[in-house]
């Protein structure tokens, strides 16, 4: 059974703000970040937060400070960071088919720039200057991936063997003193093997770079993509046995020189601290029985996108009596949480949460049919605190031009 925390204190968000909105949780993000820092203790380690999985300075900066950096990949992203004061090589700068104006913020923030292509590297050198310090985002072509990043030979990112020499060589010779390797294999993996398997592909690659170009590498960046059980019955990643896997293999690799490790995690430590919380509108018999729910793919694009199952549960209720199809109200019929889901017993303003929607949940948001992003609240452990309010239909409207419209 999947808890939600906040079964009392919710009712005072509920009295005061209309659904749907979101509700983080302080203290299990930062738990999830101490548990990956302290599964890594046996190297010079940092975790970079994806901020892409949950751009939201309240929670960025406690992740801050707490010795967490920001792995960005726009200048939106960029600026976040800036914010809450993470700057300087707390900073990866991780894009791809970048703008070069994006590229001038990371220099100007002093960011360790990991670049995707060889042009942009090119780029760089002409229109910003020479990186402090780089990588390249390597996507090996006999790595593991998984059914969201796609297997690498028809992945956009990153490059191949002979272009990561090539690379590294260029920003050599041009007087880049300072190296690290990237690579972002997999996404939402529960499989401690799969990731192992692919670490090693990496450390052989940099030992192989290290050896050609004669470069020690300070850092590898094994990437992101630390799953979380979405389902019920889902294991949990071992993290200990991760990390044990990562350590012998660190140990048979470095001998000479002892490269920091650095992960770009999002999911794994916002995901499961985020709920979703919505009301039923209205229960319709069709072929199915619908439960239309006042959010929408809008909020959380998940489930419509990529099939992706978000655990429901209904305050106050419990058991599992009937089968409803959890909808919103988009035009398209994919807008929908849950298919074949067994709920207890639903009536027209019953509260739904919607489990493990901390990460790439509000972020993955969008406006169509002129749907408002939610609120989001996070609770420090005493009381909710608002950290971003609900869009209005002014602010809907307020980019808007063009003249007689409002006639
Ligand atoms: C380059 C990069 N790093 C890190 C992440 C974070 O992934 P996750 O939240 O699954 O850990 C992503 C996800 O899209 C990504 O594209």
């Amino acid at each position: 059974m999947k808890k939600f925390p906040f079964k009392n204190e919710i009712h005072q968000l509920l009295k005061k703000y209309p659904t749907p909105f979101y509700v983080y949780d302080e203290i299990g993000i930062l738990n999830s970040l101490k548990k990956l820092q302290n599964a890594f203790s046996w190297c010079e380690f940092k975790e970079y937060f994806a901020v892409k999985a949950t751009p939201t300075p309240y929670i960025l900066k406690i992740l801050g400070k707490n010795n967490c950096g920001t792995d960005c990949s726009s200048l939106a992203e960029l600026y976040l960071s800036e914010m809450v004061n993470i700057t300087g090589e707390n900073i990866l700068f991780t894009s791809n088919n970048t703008p070069i104006e994006e590229y001038k913020k990371a220099y100007e923030l002093g960011a360790i720039i990991n670049f995707d292509d060889i042009g942009h590297i090119d780029k760089f050198i002409k229109e910003v200057g020479i990186p402090k310090i780089a990588s390249i985002r390597y996507t090996p072509k006999e790595a593991f991936g998984t059914e969201i990043i796609g297997d690498p030979v028809n992945s956009k990112f990153g490059m191949p063997f002979n272009k990561l020499l090539e690379g590294y060589k260029k920003m050599k010779d041009i007087g880049v003193k300072r190296f690290g390797l990237h690579a972002m294999l997999v996404s939402n993996t529960l499989d401690e093997d799969l990731i192992a398997k692919n670490t090693e592909i990496i450390f052989k690659a940099v030992n192989e770079l290290s050896n050609i170009l004669n470069i020690e590498y300070e850092f590898i960046d094994i990437g992101g993509g630390f799953g979380i059980p979405y389902k019920p019955d889902d294991k949990e990643l071992d993290l200990h046995l991760l990390s044990n896997n990562i350590k012998e293999l660190y140990e048979k690799h470095f001998k000479e020189f002892k490269p920091k490790i650095f992960t770009e995690n999002g999911r794994y430590i916002t995901g499961p601290h985020g709920y979703l919380i919505t009301k039923v509108l209205h229960i319709k018999e069709s072929y199915k029985t619908y439960v239309g729910v006042d959010a929408n793919m809008a909020n959380l694009m998940r489930p419509g996108m990529y099939g992706a199952y978000h655990h429901i549960s209904v305050l106050g209720k419990e058991g599992n009596f009937k089968k409803y199809d959890v909808v919103g109200s988009l035009c398209e019929n994919n807008d929908k949480f849950a298919i074949d889901r067994e709920l207890p017993e639903l009536e027209e303003g019953d509260i739904l949460i919607i489990h493990d929607a901390g990460a790439h949940g509000h972020s993955m948001g969008f406006n169509y049919n002129g749907k408002l992003r939610s609120a989001e609240f996070i609770y420090d452990g005493n009381e909710f605190k608002m950290i971003r309010r609900a869009q209005t239909l002014d602010d809907y409207f307020s980019t808007i031009q063009g003249g007689d419209i409002y006639v």
